[in-house]
């Protein structure tokens, strides 16, 4: 199979991390008879700075000629701090997804066994915890209409939805719990939300057409207490842009990392695959940032492909790595192995050059020597 991908490398981290993801993919490539190429496009701080704009038009085109798009991460401290700006980092990505119509951003929870002693929820609690949720990505209060007032004193921020931008998710969130445990969570704030009230009209009309899937309706307060208290309740997680960026980000931390957690973002155009982790700028260019997050979503990037077996085949790399402790500082502190080693264990190990028994002596000498 040959396939384009548009590589949007990004800001802080997102080239070490995305670096690591392209070697992994080539390393499928070879074992398994595809040709992916990869071609970069500019998104993000660094885009501004080489451009003046978050997201330049060839961006875009590159994106729209492309199969798929693998990104890295966006944000800079330079704008995080500044309220005053008025070009940010992070209209790049709002305008990408806005442009390509990636309406459904896809965010699978997974819990690590050998990672369970670090998660700051009680083992009882997250073993066996899976769960996807499907957050709406191209509507909701971040694109609704903005203003400031002229003295400055007041704002406002729009949320506005319609029952179709509703019911292309919902569908999509509907299918996939079927593909699970028929099981769906509508989050929402229907107790005071006008928005919310048509997201409960419009899955509860659409629950008809997936009798076979139970649905369940949580208030997005009590959800984000849920998800601390009975994780475990949960298989396909539906809600809103905003309550969705929120709920992912909190579960993103059952691990005691949040450097694992894949996404993607889909529409009818091309599909784009990104760690739902932000830009970690103090760790920008040290070589110590978890690729996981990365190596994920491409794994993602592969199953909507099509390519299965190839994707299972990452995501058996990579819980090889962590139950054999090759981990990042992010992980372990102490004994850490770097981005780019780990990498490489991960790419080895897809191109089957690590055997079952691994030679630790060997990737011991790999690892970070600064305590
Ligand atoms: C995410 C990020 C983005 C969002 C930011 C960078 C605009 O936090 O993908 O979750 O809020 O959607
Ligand atoms: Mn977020």
């Amino acid at each position: 199979m040959k396939k384009n991908i548009a590589v949007i490398l990004g800001d802080g981290i997102g080239p070490e991390v995305t670096q690591q993801a392209i070697k992994v993919l080539n390393a499928i490539a070879d074992i398994y008879g595809h040709e992916f190429v990869f071609k970069y496009g500019l998104m993000g701080a660094v885009a501004i700075e080489k451009t003046g704009e978050p997201l330049p038009d060839e961006t875009v085109e590159l994106a729209l000629e492309s199969d798929a798009i693998l990104f890295g991460a966006i944000g800079d401290p330079k704008y995080d701090n500044d309220p005053y700006a008025t070009v940010r980092p992070e209209q790049g990505l709002l305008k990408i997804r806005k442009v390509l119509q990636l309406y459904g951003n896809i965010r699978p929870i997974t819990i690590y066994p050998s990672l369970m002693h670090l998660s700051p929820l009680k083992e009882s609690k997250i073993k066996d915890v899976d769960f996807v949720i499907f957050r709406e990505l191209t509507s909701g209060i971040y694109f609704g209409n903005k203003h400031t007032s002229a003295d400055g004193l007041t704002a406002s921020d729009e949320c506005t939805y319609n029952t179709e931008e509703i019911e292309r998710i919902a569908h999509l969130a509907f299918k996939h719990a079927r593909k699970r445990r028929n099981k769906l969570t509508l989050v929402d704030k229907a107790n005071v939300l006008e928005t919310s009230r048509l997201w409960r009209k419009t899955v509860q009309k659409l629950a008809h057409q997936y009798a076979d899937v139970q649905v369940n309706y949580l208030y997005a307060d009590n959800a984000s207490m849920q998800l601390i208290q009975n994780p475990q309740q949960f298989d396909v997680i539906l809600t809103d842009n905003m309550f969705g960026d929120i709920l992912s980000f909190e579960a993103s931390i059952f691990n005691g990392t949040l450097g694992l957690v894949p996404s993607a973002s889909v529409g009818n155009i091309t599909a784009l695959f990104e760690p739902i982790h932000g830009s970690y700028p103090q760790a920008a260019g040290k070589d110590i940032a978890n690729p996981i997050g990365s190596i994920l979503s491409a794994a993602l990037m592969l199953d909507y492909f099509g390519l299965h077996e190839e994707a299972n085949k990452i995501r058996e790399a990579v819980a090889w790595t962590l139950n054999n402790k090759f981990v990042t500082k992010d992980i372990d502190p102490i004994n850490f192995y770097f981005t780019s080693t780990l990498g490489d264990l991960i790419t080895e190990y897809v191109g089957n050059k690590i055997s079952g028994d691994v030679n630790h002596e060997n990737i011991e000498l790999r690892k970070s020597t600064v305590i």
